[in-house]
């Protein structure tokens, strides 16, 4: 990569940053489009983001993304959140306008229903109702995704009721019921679903292991796992053996960088298999 004068700038801020694999995803397109850009990590401690975010313009920044801590906290700092992002509660994409002004989107459910779209592209909103496992932010991510798809009926399940009650309060429409149950119902929840997604950080490497039995779960519903450390889950292993289609997270991951990446280079990128195993062998240690 070279940097010169007229090098577009975006990043990533979060506290810490150093974990995140948006770097390796933006810089493989970058090289893959030839587009003089620059993506950079931007260690932003939590009391700073309104500040940093403010300095993008004065940089000469075209925008960033955020992760953990500044995902909510961004909401009030920035001129413009897009109705969906508004709906989530969340942000991870901020574009700076020609007018310096700040506009924040939530590319998270984008992401999530590319993925679903290229995993499984015969898997249809009307087949039954989606169940979730959680209901923090990523949770909203996917149930707003999938109740601009059409899904009609949406089952929570969570530990903290409450949670779960305030995301079916805010997200739930005309046309897609959310309801929201404890763990205890979890395997009659899955009894004519069409769809079933593990949200909840169970199952993540350094994480306690996600139980659950699917035998309840209709065989041609597709099993999703957000969690990609490990890329197959405990959930996806029994799934798989089960004969379900299942679909992991890395493919959200990687599509939910493309509209940023889009609106600050000016260039269409795609998810393609060599940088699925560019991505992915940084998530393998090395025997
Ligand atoms: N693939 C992707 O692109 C992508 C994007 C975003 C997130 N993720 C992954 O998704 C996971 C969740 O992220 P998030 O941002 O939604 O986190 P979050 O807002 O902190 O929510 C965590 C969820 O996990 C549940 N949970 C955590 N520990 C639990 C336990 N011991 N027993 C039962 N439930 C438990 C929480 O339940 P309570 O409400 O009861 O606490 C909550 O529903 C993470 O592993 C993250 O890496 C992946």
């Amino acid at each position: 990569m070279k940097i010169t004068g007229t090098t577009r700038l975006a990043g990533i801020m979060g506290w810490p940053v150093a974990h995140s694999r948006s770097p390796l995803l933006h810089g493989f397109w970058l090289d893959e489009t030839a587009v003089d850009g620059a993506y950079l990590p931007l260690p932003v401690q939590p009391e700073h983001i309104g500040e940093a975010l403010r300095a993008l313009p004065i940089l000469g920044f075209r925008g960033c993304n955020l992760t953990i801590p500044h995902k909510q906290t961004a909401l009030s700092v920035v001129d413009r959140v897009e109705p969906l992002a508004r709906r989530i509660g969340a942000v991870n994409t901020i574009i700076v306008a020609p007018d310096g002004t700040l506009e924040a989107r939530n590319t998270d459910a984008f992401g999530f229903r590319e993925n679903l779209r290229e995993a499984v592209p015969d898997w249809h909103p009307a087949t039954g109702p989606a169940v979730i496992l959680g209901a923090g932010g990523s949770a909203r991510a996917v149930v707003a995704a999938l109740t601009d798809a059409g899904v009609a009926e949406i089952r929570i399940v969570n530990r903290t009721l409450t949670r779960a009650e305030a995301l079916a309060r805010d997200l739930s429409t005309s046309t897609t019921r959310i309801t929201v149950h404890s763990w205890v119902e979890a395997s009659q929840v899955q009894r004519n679903a069409g769809l079933l997604v593990n949200t909840t950080s169970l199952g993540m490497t350094g994480e306690p292991p996600l139980v659950l039995d699917l035998l309840s779960l209709p065989p041609s519903a597709p099993v999703v796992d957000i969690v990609y450390v490990p890329l197959e889950t405990g959930l996806l292993a029994a799934a798989r053996q089960r004969g379900h289609p299942v679909v992991d997270g890395l493919g959200m991951l990687l599509h939910q960088g493309r509209p940023g990446f889009e609106a600050w280079f000016g260039a269409a990128v795609r998810v393609t298999p060599e940088l699925r195993a560019a991505v992915v062998a940084t998530l393998v240690p090395p025997r």
